[in-house]
């Protein structure tokens, strides 16, 4: 382990540690707007300097390695003018709507202005960047809240290795940008959206939640992701019974912050008028089994729609449901032997209910024939 002081206190840390998560980690805040703890340290923004005792310049925390007998500064008057000076040319350079923007309350520029007393420039202002592109289904880029602070490049790059995008240009008409400027979709953008969960500020947002309510009003769930056997941690974020976003969260110990486009973005099936609610019975088996009196009639309910031609279909209640299939199965048992029954299963459901699903085909019913979507 390696000691050293953060403003006095001492403190331990393993090595490689660099003096921002060291600070991060022992409950001490250095402001940072680069520095994410899954990506190497860029060192952009330079809103993390410190003092170190001993060393003439402040150096920024994230890209300096804690070392034994280290005496670091955190909080001074030189290095709250720096900061201040830091945010002021941040801010000439950003439109501040906060009032109308959709990271009012969790944006990180915002939470250093105030803390720092920045309520406008004292630069000249004018924006830099104005491209506004909306070329994808999943998440618009509005380059004028862009502070380039490389996040999303890095995670792109570093975590995703899809290299979709890199900042382009120099000096003022710097941005974030996909070879030739193309369209999200004709680059090599897999759409998993870890660029808009790093994000500090507005300029990636995912569409579903623009306008749509403010963060202070959206409740939190967590849960497990159901598409795949990874079992990702999820938050969604959902205003009036309706998801608006999904992230990940750092304590998912599978995933931590980072998901893929389907655990991301394919959640609109959860609000779905058409998706299936109950169990459905073919109608002629329904008629077959005395549950109709008429074949041919329709339902009065008329919720399941064209799609699945709800027309062929009965609703029934889950116990009528399983004592048809349980039924229907060990007819075919009796009828044809066990193997002619197979079982397959979905990756939506828990570990013990396929270990169950396969206990009871295996021992219940008698066969081998039992597979598995291992992807939807
Ligand atoms: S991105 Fe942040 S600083 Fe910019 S307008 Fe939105 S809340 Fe305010
Ligand atoms: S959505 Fe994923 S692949 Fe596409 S630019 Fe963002 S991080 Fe890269
Ligand atoms: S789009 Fe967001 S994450 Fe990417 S450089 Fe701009 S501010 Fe940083
Ligand atoms: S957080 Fe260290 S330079 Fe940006």
């Amino acid at each position: 382990m390696i000691s050293l002081t953060l403003d006095g206190r001492a403190i331990q840390v393993q090595p490689g540690t660099n003096v921002l998560q060291a600070a991060l980690s022992n409950g001490i805040h250095i402001p940072h707007l680069c520095h994410h703890p899954d990506l190497r340290p860029s060192g952009g923004c330079r809103l993390c300097m410190v003092e170190i005792g001993g060393r003439p310049n402040p150096a920024a925390a994230c890209g300096l390695l804690a070392e034994e007998g280290m005496a670091v500064t955190t909080q001074s008057e030189r290095l709250t003018e720096m900061r201040r000076e830091i945010i002021d040319l941040f801010v000439s350079d950003h439109p501040l709507r906060c009032v109308t923007c959709d990271k009012n309350g969790v944006c990180a520029l915002q939470r250093y202005a105030y803390d720092y007393g920045i309520s406008e420039t004292s630069f000249d202002f004018e924006l830099s960047r104005t491209l506004y592109q909306d070329d994808n289904p999943m998440f618009v880029r509005d380059h004028q809240y862009c502070i380039l602070c490389g996040r999303c490049t890095r995670v792109c790059d570093e975590i995703v290795g899809a290299n979709a995008i890199e900042i382009s240009g120099r000096g003022f008409v710097s941005h974030v940008a996909t070879p030739f400027d193309w369209a999200m979709s004709d680059s090599t953008c897999v759409f998993c959206g870890n660029c808009v969960q790093v994000c500090p500020v507005a300029a990636l947002m995912p569409r579903g939640r623009i306008g749509m309510g403010r963060e202070w009003e959206l409740e939190h769930v967590r849960t497990i992701c159901g598409y795949c056997g990874v079992g990702c941690g999820i938050d969604y974020a959902a205003k009036d019974g309706k998801i608006l976003y999904a992230q990940g969260f750092p304590e998912a110990v599978v995933n931590g912050e980072f998901l893929c486009v389907k655990g991301r973005f394919g959640w609109d099936f959860v609000g779905n008028p058409e998706r299936l609610t109950r169990p459905l019975v073919r109608r002629d088996l329904a008629h077959r089994l005395g549950l109709i009196d008429d074949p041919f009639s329709l339902p009065e309910e008329s919720v399941f729609t064209s799609r699945i031609g709800v027309e062929n279909f009965v609703p029934v209640d889950w116990e009528t449901a399983v004592d048809i299939v349980a039924g229907q199965l060990l007819g075919t048992v009796e009828a044809h032997g066990p193997d002619a029954v197979a079982g397959l299963t979905s990756a939506r459901c828990t570990n013990e209910d396929n270990y169950l699903f396969q206990k009871l085909m295996r021992v219940g019913i008698g066969t081998n024939n039992i597979d598995h979507c291992a992807r939807l």
